[in-house]
C-alpha cells in the first residue's frame, strides 16, 4: 500500500503543478483534494512515466504514502491550513512531516509548529515562489522548520527546485517560521520593485510623453543587462500584449490594485521590529491609494498642477531613468535584506543571508542579476548589516545617484506620483547621514512631555525647562 514518496493536499494550480514537477523527477506522488473535478483534472494531465495517485479520500491518501510520511499542503493561507491539518491528524503517526507550502502568516506557522511538535509531527513552513510556471518547472523554495526532518525532504526539494549554474534554489533556512518569514519579505521586495516599475512607466509616458513602443523596447533592453530580472522581463511582455481591438491591453486594465496580505505583513512586522523599509511601505500604500478611485476622480479636478514642460532628449532621459531604477531597486533589496537580518536576531532564525540571496537568484518572482552581486557581498562579509555597506554595491549605487536625483526631480516638477522612488532616495540619504535631524525631535519630546534626551558630550539622561 505505501508506495508513494510524497503527498500533496490541494490540487489547485499550484498543487497540481508542483505534483507534476515531482512526478517528472521520478518521485511517486499522491494527491488529495476534496473536489472530484480537481482530482480528475490532475488525472488527465499525467502520463505513462508518472507514478501518481489522486484521490478525494483522506484515508486512501495517507495510507498510500510511505512512512514516515511527508505531506505538503497547498491550500489558501489562514483557516484552510488549520482545517487541512485537522483532517489529516487522525491518520498520521509520530515522525510524519507536514509542510505548509502557502503564503502563511509567520506567527500562524510558529503556533502550528509548537502544536504539532507536541504530537511529534514535524512541521515546515515553506515559501514557494515562481507562480504557476515556477511550480511546474522549477520554483524557488524557502523551507524553515526542523533541520533533521529537512534532510529527509532534501532530495525531493533539490530535484524540483529551479537551478542556477546547476545549484538548486532551495536550502534549509532556519528554525520555526523562518521559511514563511523569508517568503513574506520576498513578497515585500516584490511589491516594492513592482511599484518602482509602475512609477517608471508613468514617468516615461505621462511625464516625458514617450510612446508605448519605445517604453516596451526600453524594458526589453534593460532586461539584457545589469537590470535583468523577471519583473522587468514580464513588464516588456505585458506592454507587448494587444487586445482584440488592437490597443494595448494594459490601457483597459483597471488601476484598482489588489493584494493578499504579504506586503502589508512585511511592513507591519518591519514597524514592530523598527526595521526601516520605506519603499515597501510606499508600495503597500500606493495599492491602497489605488482603491480611493472615486475620491481621486474628484481630486483630479480640484487639486491641479500645470507643469512647465521643457523639450527633452528622450534617449538621454531614458539613460537617467535606467540609473534611477537601478538605484531604487538596489535600495529596495537593501531594505528587505536588512529586515531579514534584524528579524533573524529577533526571532533566532539563524538566517544565512548569502544562502537567501543564492536561492532567490532563480525560480522566484524577484530573481534578478543583482542577486548574484548580493550573494557575493554576503560571502565576502557574512556579518554585513546592509548590502549598501558592501564596497562593490556602495560603488554601484553611488554611481547612479545623479540619474536618480535628476529623474526624481523631473517627476516632482511634473506632478508624477513617485512614492517608491522618493522613499528609496530618502532611505539612501538618511542612511548616509552621519547625523540626522532627530535631535530636534528629542528636544520637542522633552519640551512638551519631559521625555528626556541624551547628549553627545555627556553621559546620562537630561531634562530642560524649555519655556
Ligand atoms: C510568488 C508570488 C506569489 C503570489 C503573490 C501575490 O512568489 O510566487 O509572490 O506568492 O503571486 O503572493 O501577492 P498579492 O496578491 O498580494 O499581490
Amino acid at each position: 500500500m505505501e508506495l508513494y514518496d510524497f503527498g500533496i493536499v490541494g490540487l489547485g494550480v499550484m498543487g497540481r503543478n508542483l505534483l507534476l514537477n515531482m512526478a517528472d523527477n521520478k518521485f511517486a506522488v499522491a494527491g488529495l483534494d476534496l473536489d472530484l473535478a480537481k482530482v480528475q483534472s490532475l488525472e488527465n494531465e499525467i502520463n505513462d512515466t508518472h507514478q501518481v495517485k489522486a484521490t478525494t479520500s483522506v484515508a486512501d491518501f495517507t495510507q498510500a504514502i510511505r512512512k514516515p510520511r511527508a505531506i505538503m499542503l497547498l491550500v489558501p493561507a489562514g483557516n484552510p491550513v488549520d482545517s487541512a491539518i485537522n483532517s489529516l491528524l487522525p491518520h498520521l503517526e509520530e515522525g510524519d512531516i507536514i509542510i505548509d507550502g502557502g503564503n502563511s502568516y509567520f506567527p500562524d506557522t510558529d503556533r502550528r509548529f509548537i502544536e504539532l511538535s507536541k504530537k511529534n509531527i514535524h512541521f515546515f513552513g515553506m515559501g514557494i515562489s515562481g507562480g504557476e510556471k515556477g511550480a511546474r518547472f522549477g520554483p524557488s523554495l524557502m523551507p524553515g522548520g526542523d533541520k533533521g526532518a529537512y534532510e529527509r525532504l532534501r532530495p525531493i526539494f533539490e530535484a524540483v527546485a529551479a537551478k542556477v549554474n546547476g545549484e538548486p534554489c532551495v536550502t534549509y533556512l532556519g528554525n520555526g517560521s523562518a521559511g514563511n518569514y523569508v517568503k513574506m519579505v520576498h513578497n515585500g521586495i516584490e511589491y516594492g520593485v513592482m511599484q518602482l516599475i509602475a512609477e517608471t512607466y508613468d514617468l516615461m509616458k505621462r511625464g516625458f510623453g514617450i510612446d508605448d513602443d519605445k517604453i516596451q523596447q526600453t524594458f526589453a533592453d534593460w532586461n539584457k543587462g545589469e537590470l535583468q530580472s523577471f519583473l522587468v522581463e514580464i513588464t516588456s511582455e505585458i506592454l507587448n500584449k494587444f487586445d482584440e481591438d488592437g490597443q494595448r491591453l494594459v490601457h483597459v486594465i483597471s488601476d484598482w490594485a489588489k493584494s493578499k496580505g504579504t506586503g502589508k505583513w512585511t511592513s507591519q512586522n518591519a514597524m514592530d521590529l523598527q526595521a526601516p523599509i520605506p519603499v515597501i511601505d510606499a508600495a503597500v500604500t500606493m495599492r491602497d491609494m489605488s482603491k480611493l478611485k472615486p475620491e481621486r476622480i474628484q481630486a483630479s479636478e480640484k487639486l491641479t498642477w500645470s507643469p512647465t514642460v521643457d523639450a527633452i532628449d528622450k534617449d538621454k532621459v531614458i539613460e537617467q531613468i535606467k540609473d534611477a531604477f537601478y538605484f531604487a531597486m538596489l535600495n529596495t533589496y537593501a531594505q528587505g535584506l536588512s529586515q531579514l537580518t534584524i528579524a533573524s536576531e529577533a526571532y533566532n532564525y539563524g538566517l544565512d543571508l548569502e544562502q537567501v540571496a543564492k536561492i532567490w537568484r532563480g525560480g522566484c518572482i524577484i530573481r534578478a542579476a543583482a542577486l548574484e552581486d548580493f550573494r557575493q557581498a554576503y560571502s565576502r562579509n557574512p556579518a554585513l548589516r546592509n548590502i549598501l555597506l558592501d564596497d562593490t554595491v556602495a560603488q554601484n549605487v553611488s554611481a547612479r545617484q545623479e540619474g536618480a536625483r535628476a529623474t526624481i526631480k523631473y517627476a516632482v516638477d511634473n506632478g508624477i506620483p513617485f512614492g517608491a522612488y522618493m522613499n528609496a532616495l530618502a532611505y539612501f540619504d538618511s542612511y548616509r547621514s552621519e547625523r540626522m535631524p532627530t535631535n530636534i525631535i528629542q528636544a520637542q519630546r522633552d519640551y512638551f512631555g519631559a521625555h528626556t534626551y541624551e547628549r553627545i558630550d555627556r553621559e546620562g539622561s537630561f531634562h530642560t525647562q524649555w519655556d
